[in-house]
């Protein structure tokens, strides 16, 4: 079995990421090496507790761990505050105390609602990320930003809260539909676009095989994908330095739209794409980057078969007006993360209106 052991570091944290394949079935002892024990919630959905939820739950129960399993909905709509309360009285009932364990099995959006749960309750109880999807285990569970969405914009309702461990296991790809496997890919693209050139190459020659499954590249993506991510939140865990912010490419644009279509429409890598596509544009316009820039992100994305244009039935006026009440906007002012180069980016506190009106327009 291919196991790949990482450490992030992170503010007062640090914790190991494991990378491989089959690699749940070692998820109960994994726990028990950092020392949880006791009770352990796995929060899930329907969708991926039949698909995948034996293998862990035997995992666990071998091990010794008191097991319930805490359903929520499907994709983003678990992300409210209602399904955080309907949680929080779920721990409550079951007695859940600060040594306990959540374990978000699921996408980004069940990472997203376990982690702003685990970091809430009681101040904090211990939470294991175990990604199924291929945008959650390249980018959502690891970082530590958990989050819910409020109607008027997405994650505006969060908080930092780093897990005990994320662990990673490419055998839950191969149940993930090609959308969203694609999805995933656009933010591997992300990370090669805004800060590292040769990764961007690698994607760029090896996408097809990335997508179906070859366990060589897809390993290869997922731990460059995650050592890049974990370098840079090591730097700047908060997002306050301006280096974070750079992981933002293509979401100034990518939320707004999201939000505009009340997160149904668009898988986030989806609206990440689209975002990434025209925040390149503007940084063309705004003399930032040379226009190749543009046109190569552009092609590679479109050559994954993931949408790189805004369809017809955006209102771009309200676009912009979402663009303004981003949790990035500083006193008015929209902010975006540009590629200088393939590779290179500098984050930009002070994007002009115009330039991105111009831009949308295209
Ligand atoms: N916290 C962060 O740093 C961060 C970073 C990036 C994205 N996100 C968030 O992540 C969310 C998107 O995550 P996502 O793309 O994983 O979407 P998702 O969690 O909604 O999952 C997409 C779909 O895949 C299904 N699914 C999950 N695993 C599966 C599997 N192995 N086989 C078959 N189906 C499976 C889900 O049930 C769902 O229908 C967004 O809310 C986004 O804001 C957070
Ligand atoms: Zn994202």
């Amino acid at each position: 079995m291919h196991l790949r052991k990482m450490w992030a570091n992170i503010g007062k944290s640090s914790y190991p990421i494991y990378i491989g394949k089959g690699v749940c079935e070692s998820i109960g002892r994994l726990m028990r090496d950092i020392g949880l024990r006791g009770k352990c919630a796995i929060v899930t959905n329907r969708t991926v507790w039949d698909l995948h939820g034996d293998s862990v739950e035997d995992a666990l129960l071998s091990m010794g761990y008191d097991v319930y399993v805490l359903r929520v909905p499907d994709g983003e709509a678990c992300k409210s505050l209602d399904v955080a309360v309907q949680l929080y009285e779920e721990l409550i009932n079951r007695e859940f105390d600060r040594s306990s364990v959540i374990l978000a099995l699921g996408g980004g959006s069940i990472g997203d609602v376990a982690g702003f749960v685990a970091a809430t309750y009681m101040r904090g109880i211990n939470l294991v990320q175990v990604p199924t999807t291929l945008l959650a285990q390249v980018d959502a569970a690891i970082g530590g930003k958990v989050a819910i969405n409020h109607p008027r914009g997405k994650n505006l309702i969060g908080t930092f809260y780093q897990p005990r461990m994320v662990l990673i296991d490419i055998k839950f790809l191969k149940s993930l539909s090609t959308r969203d496997m694609r999805s995933g890919l656009a933010e591997i693209v992300k990370y090669g676009a805004i800060l590292n050139g040769d990764f961007f190459h690698f994607v760029k020659e090896n996408w097809e095989k990335i997508l179906s499954l070859k366990d060589r590249e897809l390993l290869y993506a997922i731990e460059r994908s995650c050592r890049i991510k974990i370098r840079i939140v090591e730097k700047d865990e908060r997002d306050e330095r301006g280096i974070r912010a750079l992981l933002n490419f293509g979401h100034t644009v990518g939320h707004a739209l999201e939000s505009a279509y009340h997160y149904s429409k668009l898988r986030h890598g989806e609206a990440v794409s689209i975002g990434m596509c025209y925040e390149a544009l503007i940084s063309v316009k705004m003399g930032l980057a040379k226009e190749h820039v543009y046109r190569e992100l552009v092609h590679v994305l479109e050559e994954i078969g993931l949408p790189v244009r805004l369809s017809d039935d955006v209102n771009l006026e309200e676009l912009i007006e979402r663009m303004r009440h981003d949790k990035k906007t500083l006193d008015g002012e929209i902010c975006m993360a540009l590629p200088k180069d393939i590779g290179e980016g500098i984050f930009v506190n002070d994007v002009p209106i115009e330039v991105i009106r111009g831009a949308l327009r295209i």
